[in-house]
């Protein structure tokens, strides 16, 4: 069995400063149109690219699309995939909800806490990996389920944990 993964020293992640993340939105409001409509995938441009959607994001949004802060942090909340936390590179998601409950998310979930010694709702200390659960993820009859950022992994084993998340290394 392999040791602790992936250390990268000289990571910077969630380290972005305030013009970086200004300029981002710019673009993103750029290619996706100055209107309600694009608050959406401006929002999910920022997490791919950040991670997270920190205040300063959320305040350059609302400025380049011309509504309320209020309005962009609502919309920010309400969508579980729009992290307002600072998050790890990658984003596991075990399924909590009463299928993958039965079959076993349990034990995976203790497998990755194992593997990556952080207990769910944490960050990795490199910043590489939050571990999070989820509400069902639309694959019951699969369970139990994890997702590594979009990539399912249905009918996943214990035994499985370690090999999965040293693609992501
Ligand atoms: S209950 Fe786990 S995917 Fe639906």
């Amino acid at each position: 069995m392999k040791n602790y993964i992936c250390y990268s020293i000289n990571n910077t992640l969630n380290q972005f400063n305030m013009a970086d993340t200004e300029k981002l939105v710019e673009q993103l409001v750029t290619q996706h149109g100055k209107t309600r409509n694009s608050l959406l995938p401006v929002l999910q441009g920022v997490v791919r690219e950040e991670h997270f959607l920190s205040d300063t994001a959320m305040i350059a949004i609302a400025k380049a699309l011309n509504l309320s802060s209020a309005d962009v942090y609502g919309t920010a909340s309400f969508y579980t995939f729009l992290e307002t936390e600072p998050r790890g590179e990658n984003i596991i998601r075990v399924c909590k909800t009463i299928t993958c409950k039965m079959k076993g998310k349990q034990q995976v979930i203790e497998a990755i806490e194992n593997h990556l010694k952080i207990k769910e709702g944490e960050t990795t200390r490199n910043k590489k990996f939050t571990l999070l659960a989820a509400n069902c993820l639309g694959w019951c009859h699969k369970g139990p389920v994890m997702l590594v950022n979009d990539d399912v992994y249905p009918h996943v084993a214990p035994d499985q944990i370690v090999d999965i998340l040293d693609k992501y290394c």
